[in-house]
């Protein structure tokens, strides 16, 4: 049996890549500081949850105790939240450290991490992005990013600890907390729900990389195969403005709203349409699911969430 381990496990996208990893037969482990939400009580019956954080070096050991492979999916912050507390966002590195410490000791074959597509780029010189375009950071967390993907690759080097790096564009998706500060899907249905007007902030213009979870979670695993790259984006290859989005969302609802207007936002980059081709050719993954398709699934579970 194969034994895997998500750290992070109960948030929006390492929820998701748990529930690929259980349909794929994999036996599955959560680390995490908070249980995972009860809606999945019934489909995760056979999840080890074990709650600790990511900063204890010997709830780390003993989450990864015996694990074929390890999914990197806690964070302690967004771009935002980064930028008004640049040392939160350390916890990131030091945490992602001494997991990488605890999977050299478990022999891990393989650890797996969320990185960023959508802020390490910053304002690119053209789009789609490339994995080797010049990277420029625009906040704490996206420079954090940066520095776990070296000490991945430097623990490679050194213990021959396999990685995997999935820079994201925008997923969106069921799980994603409306009440939230990330993710504009989530936020605007979230306040839509509510009788609220959403906030556009900025001209509308920027465009962005907006894929759904399960497709995000489906390239996790695909990237558990061996390949001689260690990083790739992942996202649908397609810019979608965000006049564009909320015409989408607005057609899904049946209720075309006026949103409220603001400045742009700090550390939110221009533009960000991934080149995913890397990801394509070496495993053959491709996202299924359509915008429209995917912000109804959406709209469907957020009118059911909890406010
Ligand atoms: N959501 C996005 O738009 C997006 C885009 C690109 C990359 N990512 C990356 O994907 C990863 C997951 O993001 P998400 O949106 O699912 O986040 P999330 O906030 O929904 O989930 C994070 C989980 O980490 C847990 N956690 C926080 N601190 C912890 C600690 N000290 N120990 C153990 N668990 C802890 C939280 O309880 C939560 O369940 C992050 O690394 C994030 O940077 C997210």
């Amino acid at each position: 049996m194969v034994r895997s381990l998500v750290v992070g496990g109960s948030g929006f996208l390492g929820s998701h890549v748990v529930d690929a990893l259980l349909s794929e037969g994999h036996e599955v482990r959560v680390l995490d500081l908070r249980p995972p939400v009860t809606e999945l009580s019934a489909a995760w019956r056979g999840v080890q949850f074990l709650r600790g954080s990511m900063l204890d070096a010997h709830a780390l050991e003993d989450a990864t105790r015996g694990c074929n492979y390890v999914f990197q999916y806690a964070t302690t912050t967004i771009p935002k939240t980064s930028i008004e507390d640049p040392e939160l966002d350390n916890q990131n590195l030091v945490g992602t450290l001494r997991l990488v410490q605890a999977c050299h000791k478990a022999k891990v074959e393989k650890i797996v991490f969320p990185s960023s597509g959508g802020t390490l780029y910053g304002k690119p010189d053209r789009l789609p992005i490339p994995e080797d375009a010049a990277l420029r950071p625009g906040s704490p967390y996206a420079a954090t990013k940066i520095a776990i993907e070296s000490h991945l690759a430097a623990a490679h080097r050194l213990y021959g600890l396999d990685y995997a790096v999935l820079r994201y564009g925008n997923p969106y998706g069921p799980r994603q907390d409306p009440a939230g500060k990330m993710g504009v899907v989530a936020v605007v249905f979230g306040l839509l729900r509510g009788g609220k007007r959403p906030t556009l902030y900025g001209d509308g213009t920027t465009v962005k990389d907006f894929f759904y979870s399960t497709d995000a979670a489906s390239a996790a695993t695909a990237v558990l195969r061996s390949s001689e790259d260690h990083v790739f984006n992942v996202g649908s290859g397609r810019g979608t403005s965000i006049r564009e989005l909320f015409a989408t969302m607005a057609k899904v609802i049946g209720d075309p709203f006026e949103p409220l207007r603001a400045s742009p936002l700090p550390g939110d980059e221009p533009a960000c349409v991934l080149d995913t081709r890397r990801i394509r050719r070496a495993f053959g993954w491709q996202p299924v699911v359509n915008l429209e398709t995917g912000l109804r699934r959406t709209w469907e579970w957020i009118q059911l969430a909890k406010p």
